[in-house]
Parts: structure tokens; C-alpha cells; sequence
């Protein structure tokens, strides 16, 4: 089939190795998802899951476990050549060919950021041994310049949960519980990324207006999402089947539309920290001083009274704290 175009990103269905090569420029890509083909039968994959297969796209194309590890070698390898310096790539492998994987990641350039454990739902059913619920991500960068990670992008650092933990901290923990998609009476593609999954990956890894790639669209889940953030798109499935359907679905949805996602993103509360790095000036630790004893005589706890001046001052925790020391140091030697 030939390329097709929605709301200006182009999707190929093509071989993503062969495919990148002649579409594809150096260093392009802001942000690289892919979940490629597991190499373990996945095109029978689906009998592992309880789930009615009526609704499954055919033409999942799978690779032959014996050539695996070549396979890997030669997208990844186009993946890096895409990516910007700068640029981050999030690659989601069962555990059975990880090693092929890491060990073509490890023949690249591309440096390592987090080893991701996804945690989801619907785990393979057994009775003679553990039962496997969890995917790897593993998330890289191509080094050259400063890579994106919007810190702030879904929780400020100053966001708490009631019993005091950090929101942002949680949200940042390397091992992410997220449940795979249920869409009964849906299209489908074999192994989809679940929305939220790919949310999270494109709020820290990319701004609006970035180019983002999927070299194996799969069921479309990366371009949905990222459309959907207004983000740009492009990829590539082998599969007809799956291309044909897919791209039909999106471009005919009423819902999948750019930045259709932005209204329903939750709104992080970002501390201003505007004097953050700025030497302090005597007026501010005279008016550091006087307000913390003012408001820890008003009974106030320290941890309070340090994040109130934080917000008064436009200053971190750490620099308030050092900060306190420092004058009571220079208090204490003035008494002395
Ligand atoms: C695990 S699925 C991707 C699922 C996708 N992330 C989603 O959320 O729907 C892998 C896909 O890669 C496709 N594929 C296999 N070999 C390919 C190749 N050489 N180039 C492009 N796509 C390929 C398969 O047909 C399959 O649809």
C-alpha cells in the first residue's frame, strides 16, 4: 500500500529497516516508541490470552526466533540513526528475547537512562509456576545534546499525596502498574499499548510539535496518542491488514483528531521557583531569618515553614535549608 497521510504525518507500510532507510532522514526524530515483534510465535500469541479473536486484526507478522537477534541488530540500528542528538527511545520487550535486544542496544552508541518494569493485568494463566504479568521498557538516549524529561509535565515536585509522599517522586518510580486495555467488540492488534503507558512516555519525553516514530505501528496506539497530544507522527507496519484497518480508523474517527487528548490532561501544580540559583541578597536572609522564627513561634513545623518561605522567596527546600544554616552560622560566631 502506499504511504498515508493524516493530519500531515505519514505512515508506511513497509519494512521498518529498509522502510526508514529510504524515508527516514538522519536525526529527525525527537522521540522513538516501538514495541517490535516478541519472537515467540506472536502471531499464536493471542492463544495465550482468554480473549475472543474475532476481533483481532490478522496479519501480525512475526519474526523467526533464529533470526532474532539480526533483526534487532538492524532496527535498532536504523532507530539510532533517526533519532536527534538528544533524542530518546523507549523499546517495550517480553522477557524471553530481551537479551537479544539489550545486547544490540549494547552495539550501538545509544547510552542507557532506565531499565522500566510495566506491570500489567491479564497475566498469562498457569498452575505449575509463576505467573507472568510484567514487560521490560527499556529507555535510551542518543547523546549530543540535552534530552527532554519535562519533570513537571504531569505532577509538581511540590504535589503530596495525603500521608505526605511526593506525587511527582511516585509518578517517576521505575516500576509502572499500568493495565492493558479491555475493548470489547473492538478492532484490535494483537498486543496494544495501552494509552496511559504511552501518555506518560510522550508528556516526559517530548514536547508539542516533536516528531515522534513507532517503527511497528501495530494497532496504532503511538500515532493515536500522539496525534492526540499534538504531537507529530510517523511509523511504519509491515502488515496490510493491520495498515489498511488502522489508518482507515483513524483518518474516518470523529474522536482521533490533533490535540484531542490535551483537554482531559491533568494540570500539575508548579511551585514558582523563579529565584532558584540566584545568590542571595542580604535583604532576603534578613526577611529569611525574621519570617522563620516568626512563623515556627506561630507553631508552625519546620518541614511547613521551610516549604511556606520556599513559595515566599521563589526558592527550593535545599536552598532555604542551606540558607538557614548559613545565617545561623554567621549568627552564632556574631554572639560568640
Ligand atoms: C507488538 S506489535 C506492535 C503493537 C503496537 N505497539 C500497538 O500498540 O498496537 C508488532 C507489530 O510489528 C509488525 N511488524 C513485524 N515485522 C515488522 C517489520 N519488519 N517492519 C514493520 N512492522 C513489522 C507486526 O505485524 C506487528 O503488528
Amino acid at each position: 500500500m502506499k504511504p498515508v497521510d493524516i493530519y500531515g504525518n505519514v505512515f508506511y507500510n513497509e519494512d521498518c529497516i529498509t522502510g526508514a532507510a529510504t524515508h527516514i532522514p538522519d536525526e529527525s526524530v525527537d522521540l522513538i516508541i516501538t514495541d517490535p515483534p516478541y519472537g515467540i510465535k506472536g502471531d499464536k500469541l493471542h492463544q495465550h490470552y482468554n480473549r475472543d479473536e474475532n476481533f483481532v486484526v490478522d496479519g501480525y507478522v512475526e519474526i523467526p526466533e533464529a533470526k532474532y537477534a539480526d533483526f534487532s541488530l538492524a532496527w535498532i540500528k536504523e532507530a539510532e540513526r533517526i533519532l536527534k542528538p538528544g533524542g530518546s527511545i523507549y523499546i517495550v520487550s517480553g522477557y524471553t528475547n530481551l537479551y537479544h535486544i539489550l545486547h544490540a542496544l549494547y552495539q550501538t552508541n545509544l547510552e542507557e537512562i532506565n531499565h522500566i518494569i510495566w506491570k500489567y493485568n491479564f497475566g498469562v494463566y498457569t498452575k505449575t509456576k509463576y505467573v507472568s504479568s510484567h514487560y521490560h521498557i527499556l529507555y535510551y538516549q542518543k547523546a549530543g545534546k540535552s534530552r527532554t524529561f519535562n519533570l513537571e509535565s504531569r505532577y509538581g515536585t511540590c504535589e503530596k499525596t495525603e500521608d505526605g509522599r511526593s506525587l511527582n517522586y511516585r509518578d517517576r518510580e521505575d516500576v509502572w502498574i499500568i493495565n492493558r486495555e479491555y475493548k470489547p467488540g473492538k478492532v484490535k492488534n494483537k498486543n496494544e499499548l495501552p494509552h496511559k503507558l504511552l501518555k506518560k512516555i510522550i508528556q516526559y519525553s517530548s514536547n508539542e510539535g516533536d516528531l515522534v516514530c513507532d517503527m511497528f505501528l501495530g494497532g496504532f496506539s503511538t500515532p493515536t496518542v500522539a496525534i492526540g497530544l499534538n504531537r507529530r507522527c510517523t511509523g511504519f507496519e509491515i502488515s496490510e491488514t493491520m495498515f489498511r484497518a488502522k489508518t482507515r480508523e483513524i483518518d474516518q474517527s470523529n474522536v482521533i483528531k490533533p490535540g484531542f487528548m490535551v483537554p482531559e490532561l491533568r494540570e500539575p501544580v508548579i511551585k514558582n521557583l523563579e529565584n532558584q540559583g540566584r545568590p542571595w541578597t542580604s535583604k532576603e536572609e534578613d526577611y529569611l531569618l525574621t519570617r522563620y522564627r516568626e512563623l515556627r513561634q506561630s507553631g508552625q513545623n519546620k518541614k511547613d515553614t521551610i516549604e511556606i518561605i520556599g513559595e515566599e522567596l521563589g526558592r527550593g527546600r535545599w536552598s532555604i535549608e542551606k540558607a538557614i544554616k548559613k545565617i545561623s552560622k554567621k549568627d552564632d560566631n556574631r554572639q560568640s
